[in-house]
């Protein structure tokens, strides 16, 4: 037996279902916000992450997919949606649209991390981003879109935590004041964040080791450091999703780990599954779109994690709703009986009512025992004494409460059923 590659997974039909519902409910709720779908290829240049994501991610350095092809160009297989999206609007002269241009995705990526609860090798990530404008409200319309498709799905316990990273300007006078502050402390941090240190020290305000949290406990905010620019920018942020009534935290150790940020950055972060508590995670990327290649259009976006979403839907016990399942099995008792059966559910399906039968000779025993697995909520039974007379006996499976319905009704019976 071959089995899926380590940190890969099925989706199997008993799950399925839950996955259509997710993205049926992304894409009616980004519909509401005005946003459009957009599909961009598995995989890229491996220069659009490098250049996009940032050599001095962890994601870059050390989890992308990446090959020389049979032509000999390096190819990456995408670790996240943002860059390629933004390849997109550049190559594509999106930019030429109406602006702010609003989309989402959903995609899988490709990370090559230690798979754990959470956290895969191919995962998925629903996510929008919305290019061409530096307003603050449309940063707060990414977390208000946000938060409506977690209400929407009845996804409750998530903290937001928001935060500034400010801009090219005022980020280089907050990291030397954070590296003056570590510098002392510097052997006491993990052998990661002593490589952040002069590469990325940002990234160290994240890190989940507990010497490392010890000490940027009391590091210095950026908070205090940012320009009056961003500040009020920030302010303003703040203020909208104040008025939208969306609950939130100001947590300055919400750094992110992608290079692109500038300004409002957010996660959702879950308590109930696990080390990888991080539902959702986004921000904006005023420099992303011109470090492709393009004219300087700002932008903002965030991404979630469906796997993680669909981690902490079961631990909080969400229902979700399994609209495929089969409504009515016609189980027929002979050959002559089986045609019947046949146009019978063909004709039912025309009409929306999801309709099964017997393609395996089974006997009516076994037929309902079928009907029984796969959850058919009525079963219709056609014998010859039925054929004859041009009726139906339509059984409940949840109470055994049976009806007789004439054969040329059944839809409408089923349609009000
Ligand atoms: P990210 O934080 O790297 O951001 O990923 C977003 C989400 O993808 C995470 O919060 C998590 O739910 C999920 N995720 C990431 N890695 C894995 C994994 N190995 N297994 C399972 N789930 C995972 C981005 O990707 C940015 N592009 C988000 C963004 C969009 N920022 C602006 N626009």
């Amino acid at each position: 037996m071959i089995n899926a590659p380590k940190g890969t997974k099925d989706l199997l039909p008993a799950e399925s279902y839950k996955w259509q519902y997710i993205e049926n409910t992304a894409r009616e709720v980004a519909k509401n916000f005005g946003i459009s779908e957009i599909r961009t290829p598995t995989f890229e240049h491996t220069e659009v992450f490098l250049r996009g994501v940032g050599e001095g991610t962890d994601i870059v350095n050390k989890e992308m997919y990446t090959f020389l092809d049979k032509g000999g160009r390096s190819i990456t297989l995408k670790p996240e949606g943002t860059a390629g999206v933004a390849r997109a609007f550049v190559e594509n002269g999106l930019f030429n649209s109406a602006l702010p241009v609003k989309l989402f995705y959903i995609t899988q990526c490709f990370r090559y991390e230690r798979p754990q609860a959470g956290r895969l090798r191919e995962f998925h990530q629903f996510g929008i981003e919305f290019l061409g404008s530096k307003e603050a409200n449309i940063d707060a319309e990414a977390i208000v879109f946000a938060k409506t498709f977690f209400d929407k799905l009845k996804v409750t316990g998530l903290s937001l935590y928001i935060n500034s990273i400010g801009c090219k300007e005022c980020r280089g006078k907050y990291e030397d004041a954070l590296k003056s502050y570590l510098k002392a402390n510097i052997d006491k941090l993990c052998p990661l964040c002593r490589e952040r240190f002069d590469k990325n020290p940002l990234r160290i305000l994240d890190c989940k080791n507990e010497d490392c949290k010890k000490i940027t406990d009391n590091a210095p905010s950026i908070i205090d450091y940012i320009c009056e620019d961003c500040s009020t920018h920030f302010e303003k942020v703040k203020k909208l999703l104040d008025l939208s009534g969306v609950e939130y935290k100001v947590n300055p150790k919400i750094v992110r780990g992608l290079d692109y940020y500038t300004k409002t950055v957010f996660e959702f972060v879950s308590e109930n599954i696990g080390a990888q508590g991080t539902v959702c995670g986004g921000g904006r990327y005023d420099g992303l779109v011109e470090q492709l290649g393009g004219a300087s259009v700002p932008g903002i976006g965030f991404a979630l994690g469906i796997e993680r979403l669909l981690l902490l839907m079961s631990s909080i016990g969400v229902e979700i709703p399994n609209d495929g399942k089969v409504k009515i099995y016609v189980a027929p008792m002979g050959e002559k009986e089986a045609e019947v059966a046949f146009t019978l559910v063909n004709g039912m399906r025309v009409k929306g009512i999801v309709a099964e039968t017997d393609h395996m000779q089974r006997g009516i025993k076994a037929q309902f025992k079928y009907a029984d697995k796969i959850g058919a909520e009525y079963v219709a039974v056609i014998g010859s004494s039925e054929l004859a007379e041009g009726k139906v006996k339509v059984k409940k499976m949840a109470d055994g409460s049976e009806e007789t319905v004439a054969i040329t009704d059944l839809v409408e019976y089923m349609l009000k059923a």
